[in-house]
């Protein structure tokens, strides 16, 4: 497991004001990425929305929509610059804090099975495939992928909170 960053991130909540910033960040990061509009939407309907910053420069943003007993992480994504010096592993693991107070159940996602790096993380926090949706995904040419459905029990009735 890579060791914690020299510099850590600090958390705040996404604003209108970050919009066009998230936009150029996400389209650095993504073949396929969402659009301005899709985070205001996002921002819009009450989502959690959080920017991960050094400073004050954003590094990574994440979307996550709590329905019911669940968690769904819509977006995680770190700076194309900032990757693979352990920032991801700690957006993802405030993300599963603030879930917490949700009592959120189950952290669910979708991942492509093409994405190594995004499956590798998910793995070291334990998540397990648990569904396949097929052709979810655009790919350049005009085909589709397959998503992976993955999910981390985040309150074990049996065990008590993660
Ligand atoms: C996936 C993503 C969030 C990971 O963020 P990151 O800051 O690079 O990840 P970390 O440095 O915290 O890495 C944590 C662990 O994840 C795994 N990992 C991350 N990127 C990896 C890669 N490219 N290849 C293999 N393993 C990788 C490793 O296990 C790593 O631990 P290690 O460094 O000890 O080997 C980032 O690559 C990203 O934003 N990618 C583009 C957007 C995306 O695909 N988001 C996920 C959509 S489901």
């Amino acid at each position: 497991m890579s060791a914690l960053p020299h510099t850590l991130p600090h958390f705040r909540r996404m604003r209108a004001m970050d919009l066009d910033c998230i936009a150029i960040q996400e389209a650095s990061a993504y073949d396929f990425p969402w659009t301005r509009g899709n985070f205001k939407d996002a921002l819009d309907a009450g989502y959690d929305c959080w920017l991960m910053l050094v400073g004050s420069q954003i590094i990574g943003h994440a979307v996550v929509l709590f329905a019911a007993s669940e968690a769904h992480l819509l977006n995680l994504t770190v700076a194309p610059d900032w990757q693979r010096r352990g920032y991801g592993r700690i957006l993802l693991q405030h993300l599963i804090n603030e879930a917490k107070p949700h009592k959120s159940e189950l952290m669910l996602l979708e991942v492509r099975p093409s994405n190594v790096g995004a499956l590798q993380l998910y793995s070291t926090f334990g998540f397990d495939q648990i569904g396949l949706r097929r052709n979810y995904y655009p790919v350049r040419g005009g085909a589709h992928e397959d998503a992976w459905v993955l999910s981390l029990v985040l309150i074990d009735p049996l065990a008590g909170a993660r």
